[in-house]
């Protein structure tokens, strides 16, 4: 008992999304992005003295050499520790399909860094975290964060974006995935080649700006609008590469985005979202949320909803 540390991070969605990298190796990105991280996933992962490196997901042992190599990236960076037992528990639905990998790799590095006496800051976390996954950079934060770009390893990292307190809240819908998985990092390598990819880049940087602003002012119905432009230029770019262009719709995702729309023609504030997978978000607010999910349940017998509301920043237990 007494030789173990646990942490608990919670999973973020991109607003303004990372979808690509300008240093695989160091993981750098291409554009800064920000994101809500969400109350109702998160992952709890739990660090103990062991013979070897070991990893248990949910009470599976699991061979990640993902975890492996990131653990050494740690010990390279903060310095020598004995090997440790990983306890994952994982509470984002893999139905979900939200990115397990931003919690998994926050709680971790924290979990790694209170078991060794390290004192870091959030911001110095969060550079150790971009290492194991980009979207794990943002998991620190309560509320929105943004993820800087940066130009090397060490400015690289996210920071809270403090904004007067918003109603926001996530429609989610489980949409099931019959689309071939293609990793994130693969998407990305693979949007890359798109020859609309520059053009992207540079129109993030001035929605992010957008969006800091909209954030601020309390203009959900703006925020929506331009999270939902970013997501499906994002989501072209890898219906235009020229490296086997691919996409994470499938049918449903078509249908649920058909129904935002009509969403929003009965008045509603409904906008979408979607990452490495077919599964939508709708941004919304808190008032609304229960009634789009109503009107969803009627029209998506097999789809499941969840409402989802804005998260808490690290904690340990
Ligand atoms: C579409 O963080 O999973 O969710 O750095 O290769 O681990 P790696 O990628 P990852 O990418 C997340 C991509 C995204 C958008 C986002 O979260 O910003």
């Amino acid at each position: 008992e007494s030789t173990g540390q646990t942490a608990i991070a919670h999973t973020n969605i991109a607003l303004i999304k990372y979808w690509g990298k300008a240093d695989s190796a160091l993981n750098l990105p291409t554009t800064s992005s920000l994101s809500l991280t969400l109350n109702e996933y998160f992952t709890k992962t739990r660090v103990e003295e062991a013979a070897e490196d070991t990893l248990l997901i949910n009470d599976l042992p699991q061979d990640s050499q993902r975890v492996h190599d990131f653990l050494n990236v740690l010990r390279e960076e903060k310095g020598d520790f004995s090997p440790v037992k990983v306890i994952s528990e994982n509470k984002v639905p893999l139905s979900a399909g939200l990115a397990s990998s931003a919690s998994s790799f926050a709680a971790l590095t924290a979990a790694v860094a209170k078991y060794n006496g390290w004192d870091l800051s959030l911001e110095e976390l969060s550079r150790l975290a971009r290492r194991g996954s980009g979207s794990a950079t943002r998991s620190f934060f309560s509320g929105f964060a943004i993820w800087e770009k940066g130009s090397n390893d060490h400015d690289s990292f996210a920071h809270e974006f403090n904004v007067p307190d918003l109603p926001i809240a996530l429609v989610v819908c489980k949409i099931s995935g019959t689309v071939k998985k293609v990793s994130s990092s693969d998407g990305m390598r693979r949007a890359q080649t798109s020859p609309d990819y520059d053009q992207w880049v540079a129109e993030s940087a001035k929605q992010l700006d957008e969006m800091k602003q909209a954030l601020s002012q309390g203009d959900l119905d703006r925020v929506g609008q331009l999270a939902e432009a970013n997501a499906l230029a994002m989501h072209d770019l890898n219906l235009t590469a020229t490296d086997r262009r691919f996409t994470y719709f499938n049918q449903n995702t078509m249908k649920v985005l058909e129904q935002v729309k009509v969403l929003r023609e009965k008045g509603y504030l409904a906008y979408a979202t979607m990452d490495a997978g077919p599964n939508v978000k709708i941004i919304t607010n808190q008032e609304q949320a229960p009634a789009i999910k109503d009107f969803l349940v009627e029209r998506f017998r097999k789809i499941q909803f969840d409402i989802a509301t804005p998260g808490p920043g690290i904690s340990y237990e």
